[in-house]
């Protein structure tokens, strides 16, 4: 018989997950029998899959709890790719800490929880950073851009009201330096399946000084197949080496900017629903297929 996959997807999602018919015709090629389902629409059986894939369950961060039942029921009845516990430690960017705790270079990232002095926290990223003219402030659990923006460093109002927005609805923020050699030369976006390198692709900047935060699902995004630099293969081989599971995500993209004196840095590790950029590489649908296969033949 042929597996049964399901593609979880969001109704806000239908038609702009753009992996998703390349990854339909792959795994049909490969034998199986896909499908793409909204992640909360009740009537789905999920138990009916062999697996279970979140794909583009885009709107989650807006329904954290909801989604968190949904990982733990669907994990309970079926494969759940990646597992539970992989998606449950990747969709909180506090994990960027524990990374850099195991000695990834990571974006440096100062988190501020609901009850702190935001107003310290912010002067002291401020102080640490003096060369950096703007600050980022985002949520610890988001995607998409959503509710990330981009402040002056001279705009200290602003963004301690963005900050306390974020706190106030329970929600903890971080804050980053703006990395400026992003705007010339992008972030870098290094797609694995199983551990092993698979292609790289380069996002174009998309934070815009004091723009409001974008108010779609995720925020356009300008994207070219780009060759991966040595060194930013090695930090992301560094970084999956450094995750605290036992085997490799079975998808994983670790996305990076270059600081100022050119060193690639973790901006962001992607275990959850990642956009993977499948028809901007040669046979990249054909690979993860492949290895989805692999892993329902175990
Ligand atoms: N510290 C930073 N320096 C430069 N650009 C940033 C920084 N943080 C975020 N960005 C920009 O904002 C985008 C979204 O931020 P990211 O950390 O990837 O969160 P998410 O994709 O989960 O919303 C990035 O793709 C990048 O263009
Ligand atoms: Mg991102």
């Amino acid at each position: 018989m042929s597996p049964r996959i399901a593609l979880a997807t969001a109704r806000a999602a239908r038609g702009l997950d753009e992996d998703m018919a390349p990854l339909l015709a792959a795994l049909q090629a490969a034998g199986a029998r896909p499908s793409a389902v909204d992640w909360d629409d009740p009537s789905v059986d999920w138990a009916a899959f062999d697996l279970v894939l979140p794909r583009s369950t885009w709107d989650y961060s807006e329904r954290l709890p909801a989604f968190m039942d949904w990982l733990g029921a669907v994990g309970a009845c079926t494969r759940l790719l990646n597992p539970v516990p992989v998606l449950r430690w990747n969709i909180d960017k506090h994990y960027l800490a524990t990374l850099a705790a195991a000695g990834v270079a990571i974006v440096p990232s100062r988190f501020v929880e609901p009850g702190d002095d935001a107003a310290a926290h912010l002067d002291a990223l401020l102080a640490a950073h003096p060369a950096s003219a703007d600050v980022v402030v985002k949520p610890a659990v988001g995607a998409g851009s959503r509710d990330a923006e981009r402040h002056p460093r001279t705009a200290r109002a602003a963004a301690l009201a963005h900050i306390g927005r974020l706190l106030a609805a329970g929600r903890s923020a971080l804050l980053q330096p703006y990395l400026d050699g992003v705007d010339a030369r992008g972030e870098t976006a290094l797609v694995h399946f199983d551990g092993i390198f698979s292609h790289a692709i380069r996002k174009g900047p998309l934070l815009h000084r004091a723009a409001p935060a974008t108010q779609a699902l995720f925020a356009a995004e300008d994207i070219r197949a780009r060759a991966a630099d040595a060194d930013e293969q090695a930090l992301a081989r560094q970084v999956l080496a450094a995750l605290p599971f036992d085997s490799a995500p079975v998808y994983a993209r670790v996305d990076l900017i270059r600081a100022d004196d050119g060193t690639p840095c973790l901006l962001e590790l992607e275990l959850i629903e990642p956009s993977l950029f499948l028809d901007h590489a040669p046979a990249a649908a054909a690979r993860f297929a492949a290895c989805l296969m692999r892993h329902l033949a175990r």
